[in-house]
């Protein structure tokens, strides 16, 4: 294109109001109550099972006016299957696999908040995408086993997520905390913390 048909292609878009999508709102972010740095253009929670990923992550995209992602919903979307089938399927490298391709799909998406499965930052692949994913923010949930225990426990009882490598919890646990900690930007700590809570301190840190 010339320079002259450029700036008549900008003429025009101006005379009709059209409104590049960068700057056009969507419904979501109109009704956001919070914002964040520009440089934050990705949200991302990682944490063991039952540190609130899911239900924070949720909550934080709505006051944002962004899109929440759940990785393990994502992976069952794509797949058709859930979680535990997977695992009794196909055993956990086949959901590992499954998951950094989820992963890396998902990446590409902007204001997005993303909570990632427990296992996902264990993968080498899944740690070197998120740290040279541009403009993106890794914030560890953190709490202790007996309080991540009690909340799987709960979860698991009114029925909402089966965890097949919960039995595996402590050794996993130890194994995966230092892994976390040096992935993230920040962390939170949820023990005793609502929902609100958490989402009030991970903004708190993202703002700075
Ligand atoms: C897993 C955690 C689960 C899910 C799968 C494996 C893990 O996600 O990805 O059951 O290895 O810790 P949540 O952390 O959302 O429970």
């Amino acid at each position: 294109m010339t320079a002259s048909a450029t700036l008549e292609a900008m003429d025009e878009a101006i005379s009709q109001k059209a409104i590049p999508a960068e700057i056009s709102q969507t419904a979501e972010e109109q009704r956001a109550t919070v914002s964040l740095p520009t440089a934050i253009d990705r949200v991302v929670l990682t944490g063991f099972m039952g540190s609130g990923k899911t239900t924070a992550g949720r909550r934080l995209a709505e006051r944002l006016g962004w899109t929440f992602r759940d990785l393990d919903s994502e992976v069952e979307r794509r797949e058709g299957r859930t979680v535990p089938q997977i695992f009794a399927e196909s055993g956990e490298a086949e959901f590992r696999r499954l998951e950094s391709a989820a992963l890396a799909s998902l990446l590409g998406q902007h204001r997005l908040v993303l909570a990632l499965g427990g296992g996902a930052p264990e993968v080498l692949g899944n740690r070197l995408l998120l740290e040279q994913t541009p403009k993106t923010a890794i914030v560890y949930l953190q709490a202790p086993l007996e309080t991540l225990l009690e909340r799987c426990e709960r979860a698991a009882e009114a029925g909402e997520t089966a965890r097949p490598l919960l039995g595996e919890a402590e050794v996993r646990l130890r194994r995966r905390h230092p892994v976390y900690d040096r992935l993230a930007d920040h962390r939170v700590t949820t023990t005793e913390m609502d929902v609100e809570a958490v989402c009030e301190a991970v903004l708190a840190k993202l703002r700075g």
